[in-house]
C-alpha cells in the first residue's frame, strides 16, 4: 500500500517492550508508513507498561496531551496497559485502537486496515500463535538503539504470580519459542553483523518448561557457542529457578556477560513468602555464593520493593542488611504499587506513602554506598568492553559497557563505536569508571 503517512512510537516499560517496538517499527515500514523526524506525525503508537501505577499515569498523561494537540491523528495503544484497560482507553481517552502485546509484528497491517475501515474492531486481542513473524531476520538491519545489538525474546508471559505483579495477567501464560528457531535466528543475526545479543524472558530460567524443549542452560550454551558474537546477556533470572548449570555454562563461555540480574525483592523471609516468591533468604544466599565461586568477577544486580503490605521496620532492616551482605553491584528500588487484579491488591495497603518514601530513600543511600564500593574494587583490573557512544561530557571520550555491564569511559572517537576493546580500569569518578585501552 502506498501512503505518505508518518508514525511515531513512544515506548514505556521493560526490554520486552523495547524489543516489541522494534518489531512494530519494522512492520509499519514494511506497510509503507514513514518514521517521523519529529514528534508530530499522523500515527502515534504508545507501547505501554502496567507494572506500577506511575508507569500507567505517565503514559496516560502523554496520550491525553497528544490527543488534545493532534485531533486528527490516529492513536494506537499497545503493550501491557492496552491489555489491562482497553475499553477505558477508547471510551475515556479517545484512543483509536488498542493492540495486545502479542500483535506487535502485525501492527502495520492493523493500521492499514484501520485507515481503510475505521469502523473495524478497535480491540485487537492477545493472540500468541504467530511466532515466526517475531523472529524476523530483517530486524538485523534495523535498530534505533545500538546497531550491533539485538534483544531476542526466548519466552513470553509468566505464570509465577508473584503477589504484587500484574505481568501474568497482562502477558498471559509462559510460552517458549522453539529452541532451534531461536538458534537459527541468532545465527542469522550474527551473519548480518549483530555482535551482542540479549536473551529475554520474564523468567528466562523457566525456558522450555511449558513446551518440553531444552532447559535454559543448554540454550544459553548453544547461543554462546555461535561464532562471531562479542557478548551474550540474559534477563531476567528468578532465584527460585536459577541453578549451577547456568553458572558452569557461563564459566565455560567467556562471551557470556559476567553479569546476573537476580531480583531479590525483599530481605525478609516473611515478606518473601507473602510475595509468593518461592525462595528463602538462605536459598538466595546459597545462589550468590555459588555465583562467586563458579563465575569469578561476576556482577550481580537486583530489584527491591519497599512497603509491601505488612512490611515491618524489622523486615525493612533485613532488606538493608541483605544489600550490605550481598554487596550488589546495582539495585533497582521501587515503592510497592498496588495493582488491581493481583493477589496483594486484596491486602490492606497499610504503609502510608511517606513511610514508603522514607524507606526508599534509606535503601537508595545504602545501595549507592555498596555499589560504589563494588565499582571501586574494579580499579586496576582488566576487562573487555564494547563502545556504545560518544561521551556526553567530552567529544574525545567514548562510553561503553564492561563485560560486567558497568558503564565505562575511555578516550576515543566516533570510529570506535561498536568495537570491542580490552581496557584497564584506572579510576572511578562519581559512579563512572574510567579506563585505558590496553596496547
Ligand atoms: N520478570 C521480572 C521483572 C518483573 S517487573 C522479574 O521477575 O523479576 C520488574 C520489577 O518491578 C520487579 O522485579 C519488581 O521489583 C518490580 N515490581 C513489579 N510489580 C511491582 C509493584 N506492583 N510495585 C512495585 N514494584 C513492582
Ligand atoms: Fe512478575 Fe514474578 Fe513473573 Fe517476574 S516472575 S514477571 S515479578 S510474576
Ligand atoms: Fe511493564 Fe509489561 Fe514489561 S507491565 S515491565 S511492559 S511486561
Amino acid at each position: 500500500m502506498k501512503t505518505h503517512k508518518t508514525f511515531t512510537i513512544i515506548t514505556f516499560g521493560c526490554q520486552m517492550n523495547k524489543s516489541d517496538s522494534e518489531l512494530m517499527e519494522l512492520s509499519l515500514l514494511k506497510s509503507g508508513f514513514h518514521k517521523s523526524d519529529s514528534y508530530h506525525s499522523d500515527i502515534f503508537i504508545f507501547n505501554t507498561c502496567s507494572v506500577r501505577k506511575h508507569a500507567e499515569d505517565r503514559a496516560i498523561a502523554h496520550i491525553t496531551e497528544t490527543r488534545s494537540k493532534y485531533k486528527d491523528a490516529i492513536i494506537a495503544v499497545a503493550g501491557c496497559m492496552a491489555q489491562r484497560i482497553a475499553h477505558e482507553l477508547v471510551t475515556e481517552f479517545g484512543v483509536n485502537l488498542v493492540v495486545g502485546p502479542y500483535q506487535s509484528p502485525d501492527i502495520g497491517n492493523i493500521i492499514s486496515h484501520y485507515l481503510y475501515n475505521s469502523a473495524m474492531n478497535k480491540y485487537i486481542s492477545q493472540n500468541a500463535d504467530d511466532f515466526a513473524s517475531r523472529l524476523d531476520n530483517e530486524l538485523a538491519h534495523h535498530s534505533d538503539e545500538l546497531p550491533w545489538h539485538k534483544w531476542v525474546t526466548i519466552s513470553h508471559g509468566c505464570e509465577n504470580y508473584c503477589a504484587y505483579c500484574i505481568v501474568p495477567y497482562v502477558r498471559g501464560k509462559l510460552i517458549s519459542f522453539p529452541s532451534q528457531q531461536i538458534i537459527d535466528y541468532c545465527t542469522a543475526l550474527i551473519d548480518n553483523g549483530i555482535r551482542e545479543i540479549t536473551l529475554l524472558g520474564q523468567n528466562v530460567n523457566q525456558y522450555g518448561q511449558d513446551s518440553g524443549d531444552i532447559p535454559f542452560y543448554k540454550l544459553l550454551d548453544k547461543v554462546a557457542s555461535l561464532c562471531g558474537l562479542y557478548k551474550l546477556n540474559f534477563i531476567t533470572s528468578h532465584p527460585k529457578d536459577f541453578n549451577d548449570n547456568i553458572l558452569h555454562v557461563m564459566n565455560n563461555n567467556p562471551v557470556i556477560a559476567r553479569s546476573i540480574h537476580l531480583p531479590l525483592q525483599s530481605g525478609s523471609d516473611a515478606v518473601l513468602q507473602a510475595m509468593n516468591r518461592q525462595y528463602t533468604m538462605k536459598q538466595y544466599f546459597t545462589t550468590i555464593d555459588a555465583i562467586h565461586t563458579i563465575v569469578p568477577h561476576c556482577s550481580v544486580s537486583t530489584d527491591l520493593i519497599v512497603g509491601f503490605p505488612g512490611e515491618t521496620d524489622k523486615d525493612f532492616e533485613m532488606t538493608l542488611n541483605a544489600v550490605k551482605t550481598m554487596q550488589f553491584d546495582e539495585a533497582f528500588t521501587y515503592k510497592y504499587s498496588p495493582r488491581e487484579g493481583t493477589s496483594a491488591y486484596l491486602l490492606p495497603d497499610t504503609i502510608p506513602d511517606n513511610e514508603k518514601q522514607r524507606r526508599l530513600d534509606i535503601l537508595i543511600t545504602t545501595v549507592r554506598e555498596v555499589s560504589l564500593k563494588q565499582l571501586h574494587n574494579h580499579i586496576n583490573s582488566t576487562t573487555d568492553m564494547i563502545v556504545e557512544r560518544i561521551s556526553k561530557k567530552s567529544e574525545s571520550e567514548v562510553m561503553g559497557k564492561t563485560i560486567c555491564n558497568h558503564p565505562i569511559i575511555i578516550k576515543g572517537t566516533i570510529d570506535d563505536i561498536g568495537k570491542k576493546y580490552t581496557v584497564t580500569i584506572v579510576s572511578l569518578k562519581g559512579s563512572t569508571l574510567y579506563g585505558e585501552r590496553s596496547a
